[in-house]
């Protein structure tokens, strides 16, 4: 069965190729499937904008896809930048705004969490939800040359995810999590 990912990304890809196959699931991009759209996420959950790239893609294929979304929440924040993680500063100052809001936050106040959240929407036509968090803290500088995005200031152990080395990161990540879940309803759906 074909599994279309609602992204361009060539790293979701070949997670979400590597875990499917097994399971004899051919996965495509939707530049592949020749859906060649950029849905406006305008949810205000992680879960409405995961299903909103997943439905747009779904409603120009009627294939099954498979959507992501996902950001950083920070307590002390109120949950900021949560969904608007991707656009919460300049690219190359988004984890130096994080630091300027943490500067007067003491320690055991600086807990946050990565989520994400996987939309799939079957041959049925109905979407389903897989929700997978990590919980850190957020460091006081950056630290770190591997990851991206907010890798070097989510604080993991005593290592910032950006320290970490990608197979470990990838192991025990909010995207990993996930993944897992989903992996665990296709056994189910294969079985
Ligand atoms: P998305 O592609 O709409 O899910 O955007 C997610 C945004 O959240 C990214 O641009 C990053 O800024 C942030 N983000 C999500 N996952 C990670 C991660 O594993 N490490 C660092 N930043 C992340």
């Amino acid at each position: 069965m074909k599994i279309i990912l609602a992204s361009n990304n060539k790293n979701k890809l070949r997670e979400i190729k590597d875990m499917l196959s097994p399971y004899g699931y051919e996965v495509i991009s939707q530049a592949e499937a020749g859906a060649d759209i950029e849905a406006e996420e305008t949810g205000s959950t992680f879960e409405e904008n995961a299903e909103i790239k997943a439905r747009a893609v779904y409603d120009i294929c009627h294939t099954p896809v498979i959507a992501d979304d996902s950001g950083l929440t920070v307590d002390a924040l109120f949950g900021a930048p949560g969904i608007y993680s991707a656009r919460y500063a300049e690219p190359g100052k988004r984890c130096l705004r994080i630091l300027d809001e943490m500067k007067d936050i003491p320690e055991e106040k600086r807990s946050a969490k990565f989520v994400c959240v996987i939309c799939y929407i079957g041959e049925d036509g109905k979407s389903r939800f897989f929700r997978g968090e990590c919980s850190g803290k957020i460091g006081y500088e950056k630290r770190g040359e591997n990851g991206f995005g907010y890798d070097p200031i989510f604080v993991y152990d005593t290592r910032t995810f950006a320290e970490l080395p990608s197979e470990e990161k990838n192991r025990v990540s909010h995207r990993a999590n996930a993944l897992a879940k989903f992996e665990e309803f296709i056994k189910g759906n294969t079985d």
